[in-house]
């Protein structure tokens, strides 16, 4: 029994040891083989070339059993120099085979996973040279196909990699799939680069590479004495070279899976390969020198190369990259696209004096701007993983794709920061170690921390109290939690039990501190200094407990109270420096409060409008106007809750000392109605900048705040109100249509801006108060921004981002299309056409307007009024 199962194995086995020759030269078609054909007497050889220096040859590189390949293997130092199925290997039975039509390789079952393309002639011989090259020839024995022309990560002498080609490294020494560095031969040079071209040496500034002469390169090539890079215009001409000393017979250049590039020659005294050249030199440059987040020092030599992690951040078991001790995660493409984390997005800093890998090499993403812009810039992309800002040349380096290893840079003046996600599991470690740079420099980040570190405390002690339900303990519990975070201080009472939102209700995180009435009626002094009204209620100053300056905005109660949460949700947790931060809220009974940061210069209304204050400067409006964009940017292009403010206007662009500007009041369009839809059906907003499509019924976008910014950059510009006539409104009461003044009439400004365009008389157009300190161009330029956002279609306006792009000066700026702002001279004639609203009667005017029906808020405020078919938000 034993030796018939003997004798069955071998017999199942027998046909397979069978060896067969080895082909020198030439292979003929009809050839099958596999490893197993050619195991015993060669290690998978099965064509060598006419002197034996080259083999073809199915190879397993390190000798691992799972990955074949058909492969060309320089026979004295076993350097496998091209593999045909890289990407696909095949197990040790998989079958190479030379038909008439090509050379395949393919799987056992006979899946062909790689091949020859098919040719006009039939294959006639597999022919291998000396120098490597192995060749598809026709009967008449030309070249069908050649391996030299499809490198892979080697070149040998004889070879050419033309422009526009690459090597591109394995994954490992036994992998031979496509790794992530390559050296790209560009029509100017030869560069090495990471993922996504991030580059990170290259031949012209390596201080061992002589340049010839200026010229298109279109090939390299390497020999004996050195490796040239050969120009278009004269194939002898080497526009850039390296010089070897000594010659050798077999001499390779190859990028190994570390992403150097190697230029060896083997040695036949040590039986080993020796480097002649090697780039970059300095081990630091490479991308992955200290695996993602190490910092690498050292790196001129092997020996002296070390790697540590940032502060804040360690390698973790199984993994050597360092990652943070808190336990957040690092910014992905997957973890930013997942609407539970977004909220919890903010930086980590690298600390000072970091620097990226490849800083030698890249251009900053923005100049000239400030790290507050830096950040939003990365805040409002997902693809960005982090930035590196450098204060001295105020340069923006924005990191995405892959984050590499540091270096630490020979000044402080870098600082690199990382996008991360999730709560911190050990917080205020965190918040020490962080130090005052965090604290400094994303002060908003720390609160918000707080915040979710505070939440999830209060949230598992109100979870635990609802289970045990001892609801007379309450309030002594409640105290308790006052004592300990005094700061931010969180009273739960009885009758509002039903109010606070259910855990499956609201995401957790993102939700602001719970006032009670009676907290905010003490914090405001029982409602006494009002700092303001706007579209949603009236605005009182108060100070909490922790001598903390706010601003209570009283909200008129519209919308069910689950929508109130949800927004407060939202806008809790969208963190941006130029929108004003929330801090809590209080929904009790059917009173609704939220309670803001305290912006102490109030509103851009009255910097710029009222009498007696100083006159802003040209300067500080174009940094109000950029401040203002960026918050309402980073509204619209925010990754998850997409927010169109709807009542973009002066008195919700608030000023803080210092040059803060914030945008506020945003979200809360949404909590006046019921839809959720985006698509709006009732009017909002203010009127003097309210785009036109408010009247057409048709849909409402990010666009439809770009034109009210349009209006206020205007009025920035000017330093008055554009509509002069709602001011003779006031103050005459005036009912009648048709009798605005002609000042109003004249002075409709947008139109006037419109006139001085079409007739480039810019520098009129400015401030007379601010006599003549600013040129023609900046008022130019500033106009024509403004009237491009002013376009009738919203189609045709520019998204906020290119906005603050323009104003920034990274864009250029659009020619305003006068066709397109037409329909200002409707507005702007309004004397005749208008009815008290101020806004002309196109036709398409749907509803009435409800700034009748409360005369004591219209001569409160009369600039703006609600607008809504239901006419439930009437003006304050
Ligand atoms: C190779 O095989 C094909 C089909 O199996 C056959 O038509 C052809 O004649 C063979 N060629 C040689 C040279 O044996
Ligand atoms: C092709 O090359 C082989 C080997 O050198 C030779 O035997 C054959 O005659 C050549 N065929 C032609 C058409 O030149
Ligand atoms: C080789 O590397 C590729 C790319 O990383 C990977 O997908 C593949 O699983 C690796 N193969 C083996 C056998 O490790
Ligand atoms: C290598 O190539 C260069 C440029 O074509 C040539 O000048 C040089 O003589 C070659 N060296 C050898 C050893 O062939
Ligand atoms: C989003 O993140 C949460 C928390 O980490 C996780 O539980 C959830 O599975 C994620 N959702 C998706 C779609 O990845
Ligand atoms: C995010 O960054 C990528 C790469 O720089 C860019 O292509 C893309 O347009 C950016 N997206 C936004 C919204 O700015
Ligand atoms: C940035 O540079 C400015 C002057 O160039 C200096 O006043 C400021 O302190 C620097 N800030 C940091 C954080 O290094």
């Amino acid at each position: 029994m034993a030796n018939l199962f003997l004798l069955l194995l071998f017999a199942l086995f027998l046909p397979l040891s069978i060896s067969g020759p080895i082909a020198i030269e030439f292979l003929y078609p009809n050839f099958t083989g596999s490893y197993f054909n050619y195991i015993d007497n060669s290690g998978g050889i099965f064509l060598t070339s006419p002197h034996n220096t080259f083999q073809a040859a199915i190879c397993n590189p390190d000798n691992q059993q799972t990955n074949f390949y058909l492969c060309v293997i320089h026979a004295l130092s076993g350097t496998i120099i091209w593999s045909a199925n890289r990407n696909f290997p095949i197990p040790n039975s998989g079958v190479v085979k030379l038909t008439s039509s090509g050379l395949t390789v393919s799987l056992p079952d006979g899946t062909i996973v790689w091949s020859t393309p098919s040719f006009s002639s039939p294959v006639s011989s597999l022919h291998i040279l000396d120098s490597g090259n192995l060749l598809l020839l026709n009967p008449k024995n030309t070249s069908l196909w050649q391996s030299f022309e499809q490198p892979t990560d080697t070149l040998v002498p004889g070879q050419s990699l033309l422009a526009g080609s690459a090597l591109v490294s394995s994954i490992s020494t036994s992998n031979l799939s496509a790794g992530d560095f390559r050296l790209l031969l560009t029509s100017d040079d030869a560069v090495l680069q990471w993922i996504d071209s991030q580059q990170y040496w290259s031949l012209s500034t390596d201080q061992r590479a002589n340049i010839n002469a200026n010229g298109q390169v279109s090939s390299m090539s390497i020999n004996s004495s050195g490796l040239y890079l050969f120009s278009t215009r004269n194939d002898f001409e080497a526009v850039m070279q390296l010089s070897f000393s000594g010659s050798s017979d077999f001499l390779i250049a190859r990028i190994s899976s570390d992403g150097r590039f190697h230029v060896s020659t083997y040695s036949s005294a040590t039986k080993g390969s020796v480097d002649l050249f090697v780039a970059p030199i300095n081990g630091c440059d490479l991308p992955l020198s200290c695996k993602s987040l190490g910092i690498c020092s050292g790196g001129n030599s092997v020996s002296t190369l070390t790697c540590t992690c940032p502060n804040l951040l360690s390698k973790t078991s199984g993994s050597d990259d360092c990652l943070p001790v808190d336990g957040r995660v690092l910014a992905s493409p997957s973890v930013c696209s997942n609407s539970s984390m977004l909220s919890t997005m903010s930086y980590m800093s690298l600390g000072r004096g970091t620097d990226y890998f490849n800083s030698k090499f890249t251009n900053p993403t923005r100049t000239g701007v400030n790290i507050a812009s830096c950040e939003s810039l990365c805040n409002v992309n997902c693809s960005c993983l982090g930035f590196i800002y450098k204060n001295s040349t105020q340069d923006c380096f924005i990191l995405e794709h892959k984050l590499g290893s540091l270096t630490s840079s020979s000044t402080d003046d870098a600082i690199g920061y990382i996008k991360i996600f999730g709560s911190s599991s050990s917080a205020p470690q965190a918040n020490k170690d962080s130090s005052n740079l965090i604290a400094i420099l994303l002060p908003t980040i720390a609160a918000g921390l707080l915040i979710v570190v505070l939440l999830v405390v209060v949230f598992q002690w109100w979870r635990r109290r609802r289970t045990s339900g001892i609801r007379r303990k309450w309030k002594t519990k409640s105290m308790a939690m006052k004592e300990i975070h005094k700061p931010w201080p969180v009273e739960v009472q009885d009758s509002d039990d039903d109010e606070f939102p259910s855990d499956e209700e609201i995401p957790i995180p993102g939700l602001p501190t719970k006032f009670s009435y009676n907290q905010l009626q003490t914090a405001t002094a029982n409602f006494q200094t009002k700092i303001g009204s706007g579209g949603f209620g009236e605005v009182y100053k108060g100070v909490l407990e922790d001598k903390t300056l706010v601003a209570v905005k009283r909200v008129r109660a519209i919308g069910r109270k689950k929508e109130f949460f949800t927004e407060i949700a939202v806008i809790g947790s969208v963190h941006h420096i130029n929108l004003v931060r929330l801090k809590g809220f209080c929904a009790q009974g059917s009173r609704r409060m939220l309670v803001y940061e305290y912006m102490n210069r109030g509103s851009l209304e009255k910097s710029l409008f009222r009498p007696g204050g100083p006159v802003l400067e040209w300067q500080e409006r174009v940094d109000i106007a950029i401040g203002a964009a960026r918050g309402l940017a980073y509204l619209h292009s925010g990754c998850e809750h997409k927010i169109i403010h709807c009542d973009v206007k002066p008195e919700n662009i608030l000023l803080h000392d210092r040059g803060q500007v914030k945008i506020s009041d945003f979200g809360l369009a949404k909590m006046m109605t019921p839809e959720q839809s985006g698509l709006f059906t009732t009017m909002r907003g203010t009127r003097g900048y309210l785009a036109p499509e408010w009247l057409t019924n048709s849909a409402i976008s990010d666009r439809t705040d770009v034109y009210s910014y349009g209006m206020v950059l205007l009025e920035i510009v000017r330093g008055r109100q554009n509509r002069l006539v709602l001011r003779s409104e006031e103050s005459g009461g005036s009912t009648s249509s048709g009798s605005s003044s002609g000042v109003g009439e004249s002075e409709y400004f947008p139109l006037v801006a419109l006139d001085m365009h079409e007739q480039r008389r810019y520098a009129e157009l400015a401030d007379p108060r601010l006599e003549r300190r600013v040129t023609g161009e900046e008022v130019e330029r500033i106009v024509k921004i403004a009237l491009c956002c002013l376009h009738e279609d919203p189609g045709f306006r520019p998204s906020m981002t290119a906005v603050v792009g323009m104003l920034e000066g990274t864009m250029p700026v659009p020619w305003p299309r006068v066709d397109l702002l037409n329909f200002l001279r409707f507005y702007g004639r309004g004397g005749n056409m208008v009815g008290h609203s101020g806004f002309g009667n196109v036709g398409v005017w749907p509803r009435r307007i409800s700034n009748t029906t409360n005369t004591t808020s219209t001569s409160e405020s009369p600039t703006y009024s609600f607008l809504s078919s239901q006419q439930i938000s009437g003006p304050r």
